[in-house]
């Protein structure tokens, strides 16, 4: 496809080992999956903050953030949650190139989505991380206030109500948030992304 549209890459001349280098540490995409209300932008935000605070370059690609800008066109239809789920995946790609150690926050709810991730990132940059919490709990928080609406039917197509959500089969870490406190969470997200990112 490239080479009819005569689109060629340029070849710079730093290199992602030379960012890394620069940084003192490896990038890498830490992809969270999990029921809304799971946990999963408060964790990251957390973790990011830590890693900042360690001098380590960090940064939440949140599924909330990115709708109002990169895919603010998207809606929530079948295609348009592949193409949310690709453009993510393409920019933390690039944001791997430039060192950085991503953590992807989205429901990602089906197989298919989490495995286009995987192969756009490439396996062995990819990181599942499933956070678990049961829907009853998820509900309860109801932080935004959307399960009430989906159960209600104002909201469709709503995971754990209306949609499903396809539990991971081999996640590489599991954090389950109704059996943890937010700190032990953080903390063991935090030593598992150290443990893939020193060198
Ligand atoms: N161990 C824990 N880890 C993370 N969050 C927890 C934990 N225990 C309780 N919570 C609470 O659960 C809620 C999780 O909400 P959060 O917005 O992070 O979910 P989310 O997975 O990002 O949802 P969404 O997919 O809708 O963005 C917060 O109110 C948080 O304080
Ligand atoms: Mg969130």
């Amino acid at each position: 496809m490239s080479s009819e549209r005569n689109v060629l890459k340029y070849r710079g001349k730093v290199f992602r080992g030379d960012r890394e280098k620069l940084n003192g540490h490896r990038s890498a995409v830490f992809w969270f999956t999990g029921l809304s209300g799971s946990g999963k932008s408060t964790i990251a935000h957390e973790v990011e903050k830590k890693l900042f605070d360690l001098s380590m370059r960090a940064y939440v690609f949140d599924g909330d953030n990115v709708r109002h800008g990169l895919c603010g066109d998207l809606s929530f239809s079948p295609a348009a949650r592949t193409e949310n789920i690709r453009r993510i995946a393409e920019v933390s790609k690039l944001f791997t190139e430039n060192g950085t150690i991503c953590m992807c926050a989205f429901i990602s709810p089906l197989k298919k989505y989490r495995q286009m991730a995987r192969e756009i990132i490439g396996k062995m940059d990819f990181y599942e991380i499933y956070i678990t919490c049961p829907l009853e709990v998820c509900e309860r928080r109801d932080v935004k206030g959307y399960y009430k609406l989906a159960r209600e039917g104002k909201i469709k197509n709503y995971t754990g109500i209306s949609a499903s959500y396809e539990t991971p089969e081999a996640p590489d870490l599991v954090i389950d948030t109704d059996k943890e406190t937010l700190e032990e969470s953080v903390g063991r997200v935090k030593e598992f992304i150290l443990g893939k990112i020193s060198f």
